[in-house]
Order: C-alpha cells, then structure tokens, then sequence
C-alpha cells in the first residue's frame, strides 16, 4: 500500500474538473484518505517546488500555484505512485497519451491540471506539507461491519 499526493491545480478548479478528475482515480480502484481546498500561499509554494528552484520555469511554477485556490487529494493504495502518474500522463502536452488526465484535457505546460508525487519519499514529504499528522484517514480504525461501504 502506498499513499501519495495530488494537487488538482487552479486551472482544474476554474475549469470545473475536479469531479471528472476525482472520478477517473475512484474508478481505478485508488481510495480518498485525504481532500481539501485551499489557497496556496508563496510560503508553501516554495517549498513544494523546492527541487525546481534553479529552473528557468520556477517563477511560472510559483505564480501559477499561488494564482488561486486548488484541491490537495491523498490517495491510497497498491502501488499508488505509479498508477496515479499512468492516469494522470506525462507532463508536456506533446507526449500525454490519449486516455491520460493530461493527454485528453490539457494543452499546456504550465496550465496542466495535476501534480502528482513522483516517488515514496517525495510523497511523504509532500503529504506532510498539505495535510496534519491526523488529517489522512485511516480505513483500519473503521467500523469493520461498515467498511464494505468504502470499497
Ligand atoms: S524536470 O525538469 O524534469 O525536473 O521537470 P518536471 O519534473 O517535468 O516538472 C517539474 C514541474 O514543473 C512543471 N514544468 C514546467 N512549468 C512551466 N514551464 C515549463 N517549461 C515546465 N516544465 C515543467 C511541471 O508541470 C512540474 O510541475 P508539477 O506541479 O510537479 O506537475
């Protein structure tokens, strides 16, 4: 089981696609153990992006983050990383396949509607800058007569 962070950016909320994302996620079996909406400040910006502060493109990174609110989403399960990343496609909108997140709704770099943690120790650490020891839920400490409901 593994967990990993995913930001639906301020393009996906001002386009209304939060649900149709979310949705492709759900139907792929990855469970919600976290979801919140907030407006990233220059603070966590920062720090988020930390590994991408020599690029050329940090600045855009930054602005583009900070421009409005977004949706943070912690999701769960079986080799969670890899199978979110499949979903949501690679990063230009050149080599996003059809089918991916990106590949059937984005058209631009920058504007490109997700990030998603890229391995365990980034997902920890990215985990922890959105979401308090306590926020992720955790499906053991359930009702078990209950759980089939979380399925
Ligand atoms: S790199 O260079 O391989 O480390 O970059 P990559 O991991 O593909 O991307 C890191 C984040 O930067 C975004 N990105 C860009 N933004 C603006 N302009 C350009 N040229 C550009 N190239 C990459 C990319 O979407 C990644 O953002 P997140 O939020 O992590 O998806």
């Amino acid at each position: 089981m593994e967990r990993t962070l995913i930001l639906l950016k301020p393009d996906a909320v001002q386009r209304a696609l939060v649900g149709e994302i979310v949705a492709r996620f759900e139907s792929k079996g990855l469970k919600i153990v976290g979801l919140k909406m907030l407006h990233v400040d220059e603070a966590l910006a920062r720090r988020h992006y930390a590994p991408h502060v020599e690029k050329p493109f940090f600045g855009s990174l930054l602005r583009f983050i900070t421009s409005s609110p977004l949706v943070a989403l912690a999701l769960e399960g079986t080799n969670a990383i890899a199978r979110v990343r499949a979903i949501v496609g690679a990063t230009s909108p050149d080599d996003a396949a059809p089918g991916t997140v990106r590949g059937d709704l984005s058209a631009d770099l920058t504007l490109n509607l997700i990030h998603a943690s890229d391995a365990p120790e980034t997902a920890r650490a990215e985990l922890s800058l959105f979401f308090a020891d306590g926020e992720l839920m955790d499906y053991r400490r359930c009702d078990e007569a209950w759980l089939g409901l979380a399925d």
